[in-house]
């Protein structure tokens, strides 16, 4: 029997550099896409995946994330007197559980492992999901949905994966692989950063993972990898051998919304989804391209 999935980590604490100066003095998980901020893509994913208990790990300037999940008496009662019922109506998804939202703070973002430890006291001996709220995935399950089934059915770590271009490995964390049936493959490597040439596969991490508690011990090392940071990649590493580990083909598609082309992708992709928006979309788009 594994352990149920009901915790999920959103680091949030990086510093957004690509997207100065919008990110100067608001969170780069603040930018919305369409009329939704991405942290709240991220909460209503995980909610679908059955999470019950969230921990953001903050930074400095941060807060709106925080407040964004909180009641706006003022603004609700205002809403209510002027009648306008649609307004309040999208308002309630921003509710959640009391009590379900906790935070802490990484004080210097020293990495992604740094702030995966940083929530170590909130995942105790728990299985915790990972969501990075910059990563939007446009699907039919929300991936985070495919990741708790597949860690239902094999009993480990389990991480997105998605094929990118040879010549960018050198973006992201890339496996190497066993067994592959087309959709799970065995994970019996993983290596942050590497240039196209050492490589081992170009699958990917994206940034939705589910993790066993273990992976805490071997983050606390604080050992620094590529970019002088602590890597998550790295500390994930080490549990593979241990304890199974597999990466998942998940069904949708990745926007790198930490990215300005693949943000503005997002906008295009969201709105031509949305019944009130897409006619209106698709016409001005014609006039551009
Ligand atoms: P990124 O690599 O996108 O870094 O982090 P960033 O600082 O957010 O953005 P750029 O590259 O400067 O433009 C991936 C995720 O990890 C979090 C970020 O908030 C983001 O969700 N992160 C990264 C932390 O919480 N702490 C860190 O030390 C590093």
């Amino acid at each position: 029997m594994t352990k149920p999935l009901r915790k999920a980590v959103l680091p949030v604490a990086g510093l957004g550099t690509r997207f100065l100066p919008a990110t100067k003095a608001t969170a780069k998980e603040m930018l919305p896409v369409v009329d939704k901020p991405l942290i709240q893509y991220a909460i209503e994913e995980a909610r679908a995946a059955g999470i019950e208990q969230f921990c953001m790990v903050t930074g400095r300037g941060k807060t709106a994330l925080v407040e964004h999940f909180d009641v706006a008496y003022e603004l609700e009662r205002t809403l209510k007197e002027r009648n306008k019922s649609e307004a309040l109506e999208a308002l309630k998804a921003t509710q959640v559980e009391p009590g379900s939202i906790v935070t802490v703070r990484q004080q210097v973002p020293l990495g992604l492992g740094h702030a995966i430890w940083c929530a170590r006291a909130f995942i105790g001996d728990d299985p915790f999901a990972i969501l990075l709220p910059d990563d939007l995935v446009l699907s039919e399950t929300p991936c985070l949905r495919q990741l708790a089934d597949a860690y239902r059915d094999t009993g480990g770590n389990v991480v997105a994966v998605t094929e990118v271009p040879r010549e960018q490995t050198n973006r992201y964390g890339i496996l190497r692989i066993g067994k592959d049936d087309g959709r799970l493959v065995e994970v019996t490597g993983l290596v942050e950063k590497p240039e196209p040439k050492d490589a081992p596969s170009n699958l990917s991490i994206i940034g939705r993972y589910v993790l066993m508690p273990e992976v805490i011990g071997h983050l606390s090392k604080m050992e620094r990898g590529a970019g002088n940071e602590v890597q998550l990649t790295d500390g994930m590493a080490k549990l593979i051998g241990n304890q199974p580990f597999y990466g998942l083909r998940y069904e949708g598609r990745r926007f790198d919304c930490g990215d300005k082309v693949g943000f503005l992708e997002a906008q295009i992709a969201f709105a031509l989804k949305r019944p009130d928006l897409a006619d209106a979309v698709r016409g001005f788009l014609k006039t551009y391209v």
